[in-house]
């Protein structure tokens, strides 16, 4: 559990909060690039750390994040103009570049030089793999662009999808870190009925993807184990498996909220995040990565529907306001939680918690390890800044060799030494 102001202090992210400026001292997505398809295309809305945005992309193809309201007298720029490299606000004509300097004031005398003095709030972005991420913080303080194994490849490589959600953002951190649900949130009952199937692949090495499901749907007491790592941390699920080896399955996160779950070598590659828009609602971004080869059309199509489960109208087919369409008949004989679709029942679960979760009236397990270390690290963080201490900058070259992982060891050996960048060879302590 949590005391109030922790909690607090954990999931409020508005303009001057604690948690808030932390964030901002890290590039975090924005926005789809489809949003704004094209130069000129219209600006569109974006809500980010509490803070109303607008976005557009320039005559030059640049993109622009600006504050939503006018310096003039605060119109939304929501309504403007995007025209010959800049965004004109409707209302008296004040146009801003993607810099956000003010470029045209027509409404004032021409030998004026009121426009010099004028600027709106622009934050830098960087556009990659098929998203916009921004940079919030001081422009004093701001890191390179993030170094991940995905950003190494091409754009046609990279998959990056997002739903919006209803509850506060870390909800969902805690769900993605929290390996023990699996065995019971997202298992088939068919899954349990898996205990004579055996392909040969339990045994050292990489289990099959029927294994794997077998291992998870049957073994329902994982030991968990956490390890602090140059980057962030990374835990192991371990489930002893029938031929009495080790099932693996490691989660990395990379300081503060990239996450990494558990990924056969021959699926593609890839991390998740869950970014707020405000305090009460955010986006679950997940990002994938292809090592060999380009995306097709087909595959983004398969992944965008999959994610989006839009209606004809764009919107959700699911939410709190049906119950995510749980199915009592199918909790019964199809799945353990009634609900179809792992995200629909992540999202199910994390919001049914309150829209803000009270941690304070919480009872946390042996389970629970990975949830309470990242509190931990990411409320230390929050505090030190506010102390004028820097956050931890996991350093690139580093994080550009950190992937999950999932495999079958040995039952008597030691799982800090599998998976990317792990053991002595990285300088991580066994
Ligand atoms: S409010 Fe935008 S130009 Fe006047
Ligand atoms: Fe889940």
């Amino acid at each position: 559990m949590l005391t109030h102001e922790d909690n607090e202090l954990l999931c409020r992210v508005g303009p001057g909060t604690p948690m808030g400026n932390l964030f901002r001292r890290y590039w975090i997505p924005a926005l789809l690039s489809d949003e704004i398809p094209e130069p000129d295309s219209p600006p569109v809305r974006v809500k980010l750390l509490g803070e109303e945005m607008v976005a557009f992309r320039d005559t030059n193809g640049n993109v622009g994040l600006l504050d939503n309201n006018c310096p003039h007298r605060r119109a939304s720029l929501f309504f403007g103009r995007n025209e010959e490299c800049g965004l004109r606000c409707v209302y008296h004509g004040w146009k801003f570049d993607v810099n956000g300097d003010c470029v045209d004031m027509p409404s004032e005398p021409a030998e004026s030089n009121f426009k010099d003095k004028v600027k709106i709030t622009a934050y830098p972005t960087v556009e990659r793999g098929g998203a916009v991420f921004a940079y919030m913080g001081p422009r004093e303080k701001q890191p390179p662009f993030w170094n991940f194994e995905m950003f190494t490849l091409a754009d046609n490589h990279i998959f990056a999808g997002r739903t919006r959600a209803y509850c506060n953002y870390m909800q969902a951190i805690e769900g993605n870190i929290d390996s023990s649900h699996i065995s019971y949130l997202h298992r088939n009952l068919a899954d349990l009925k898996m205990t004579d199937f055996d392909d040969g692949t339990d045994v050292p090495g990489f289990p099959s993807a029927k294994m794997s499901t077998k291992i998870r749907g049957t073994s329902r007491t994982p030991s968990l184990e956490l390890q602090e790592t140059p980057y962030g941390w990374r835990y192991a699920g371990i489930r002893i498996t029938a031929n009495g080896h080790q099932h693996l399955r490691i989660t990395t996160n990379v300081f503060p909220i990239f996450n990494m779950v558990s990924r056969l070598p021959d699926q593609d590659i890839g991390f998740s995040l869950f970014v707020p828009l405000d305090d009460e609602n955010h986006w679950r971004w997940n990002f994938s990565g292809k090592l060999d080869r380009p995306y097709t059309t087909e595959e983004r199509e398969t992944r965008t529907s999959q994610r989006g489960e839009l209606d004809e109208n764009g919107k959700p087919l699911r939410g709190p306001w049906n119950d995510y369409l749980l199915d009592r008949e199918a909790q019964r004989t199809v799945s353990y939680s009634g609900v179809t679709g792992v995200q629909a029942q992540d999202m199910a679960v994390q919001d049914s918690m309150g829209i803000i979760a009270d941690r304070t009236e919480e009872h946390l397990g042996t389970t629970d390890q990975a949830v309470i270390h990242n509190r931990k690290v990411l409320l230390k963080a929050a505090r030190d800044l506010m102390e004028g201490i820097d956050p931890p900058m996991p350093d690139p070259s580093i994080v550009v060799k950190v992937r999950s992982h999932e495999e079958i060891i040995p039952g008597d050996a030691d799982w800090r030494l599998y998976g990317a960048y792990a053991g002595e060879d990285a300088g991580i302590k066994v």
